[in-house]
């Protein structure tokens, strides 16, 4: 009997491990330029954060987790998204009693029970970045231009920025009451009308057109928002305005977690289809008392890493439709060793060691092979040189180098060979 890996989950094998790589690096390298700090934090919780963080009502908490009971009989919960868990993290570690704004960032598998397909899985990879401890709106911009800068450095080109404010404590009620007179007066199903009175503003996310349909004329949030909701909401495009990041206004954008308020926002990609939502996050500034913290605000984001990978794949393949040039994927092999014959295997492991230890990425044969197979496995490398020593090239004290590209051959003395090799590839 052969095993499978359990439905949904989403793994990552090379050479394609290289994009998801690449994609969570992107990120990394974002929050380190703004000085977020790295968090590990658990991946499992007492069930209970999740259902007073996320939202009893939430599909998440409802439908979507991994419950279980420990041998102990304690209830316990895969993580369905990072934030809850690094919030209580950092309370527990005591982090907000320092600096404020806390700047942290995690990245790793959440898992969701959904109906599996493409781009939606039940295990799956997020980044996720948090600023606690601040209700100033230059950090809900920051946040969102860490983000928006990784997209970028990926070459992505054709993402968007939907941007919305969900108000708070004292405006929020108002809507709430609006948009449940008007919706109690449409023509909805039982489900849905139970929805309306738990939790309205789920209504607005249905994706069902006939639903859809009737929710044209239904209230906005941002035109109920109080003076202090409003006044942050527009300090928050200003904001994006003097970084050259363009939003699109999405009033009736909702999340699927429950503990937002004030700024809101989503990425999404056209060429994803209906799991087009690329990442999201906003404020949530009740969330720290909701699960037992002081009075903390906060802002983040979770992108999801694995539609991310379909996105940077999707338009590289659009690219190379257009004959653009894609960007290379940057952990290709640059230089491939080719011993040939039994004494050759010491010199070109020496070599290719050395070429790491200058900082290029380099691989070789390893096992008994021959120069055709040998050569075959230069070309799948993708590197742009093969090194080839034989008996000939080590009595005369040379190494011969093939620009795989055209063909061309160097004899170089073996001293040489690193950086004649350097000169060449280490920009590239
Ligand atoms: P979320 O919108 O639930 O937010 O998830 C963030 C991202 O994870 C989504 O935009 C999507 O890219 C990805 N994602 C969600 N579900 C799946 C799935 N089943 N398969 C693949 N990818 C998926 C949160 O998780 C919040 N904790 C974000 C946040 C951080 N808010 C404030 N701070």
């Amino acid at each position: 009997m052969t095993f499978q890996a359990p439905k949904g989950v989403s793994e990552y094998v090379p050479p394609r491990s290289a994009v998801f790589e690449e994609v969570a690096e992107a990120f990394t390298a974002s929050a380190r330029r703004a000085c977020y700090g790295r968090l590990e934090q658990a991946v499992f919780e007492d069930t209970q954060l999740f259902v007073r963080g996320v939202g009893e009502s939430s599909d998440v908490v409802t439908k979507e987790m991994y419950t279980f009971a420990d041998r102990a009989g304690r209830s316990l919960t895969l993580r369905p998204e990072f934030t809850a868990g690094l919030l209580r993290c950092v309370l527990e570690h005591g982090l907000h009693r320092g600096h404020l704004p806390v700047k942290v960032w995690t990245a790793g598998p959440v898992f969701r029970y959904e109906q599996p397909q493409s781009g939606r899985y039940r295990q799956f990879y997020q980044f996720d970045l948090e600023a606690v401890g601040t209700a100033d709106p230059a950090v809900d911009a920051e946040t969102i231009a860490v983000a928006w800068d990784a997209y970028a450095a990926l070459g992505l080109r054709r993402f968007r920025l939907l941007l919305n404010s969900l108000g708070d404590a004292e405006c929020r009620p108002l809507y709430r009451a609006a948009l449940q007179k008007h919706l109690r007066g449409l023509d909805l199903d039982e489900a849905t009308r139970q929805r309306i009175e738990l939790n309205p503003l789920r209504v607005l996310d249905d994706q069902r057109p006939e639903v859809r349909a009737q929710l044209t004329d239904a209230p906005v949030m941002t035109d109920y928002l109080c003076a202090g909701c409003a006044a942050h909401h527009d300090r928050v495009r200003e904001l994006l305005s003097d970084l050259a990041i363009p939003w699109t206004d999405a009033p009736r954008l909702v999340r699927g977690l429950d503990y937002y308020n004030r700024t809101t926002y989503e990425f999404d990609h056209p060429l994803l289809g209906a799991q087009s939502g690329i990442g999201g996050g906003g404020r949530y500034d009740g969330l720290s008392e909701d699960i037992g913290g002081p009075p903390l605000p906060g802002i983040g984001f979770a992108v999801g890493l694995d539609r991310i990978v379909l996105a940077v794949e999707a338009e590289r393949r659009q690219d190379a439709e257009r004959d653009v040039v894609a960007p290379l994927g940057s952990y290709s092999c640059q230089v491939f060793g080719v011993p040939l014959g039994d004494g050759a295997h010491r010199d070109v492991l020496a070599l290719i060691t050395r070429l790491r230890r200058d900082g290029l990425r380099a691989d070789m044969v390893f096992g008994a092979r021959g120069l055709k197979g040998a050569m075959k496995a230069a070309d799948r490398s993708g590197a742009s040189y093969a090194v080839l020593i034989g008996d000939h090239e080590r009595a005369a004290g040379l190494v011969r180098i093939k620009d795989l590209d055209n063909g061309d051959q160097h004899d170089v003395p073996a001293g040489d060979a690193a950086g004649w090799l350097t000169e060449r590839l280490a920009t590239s």
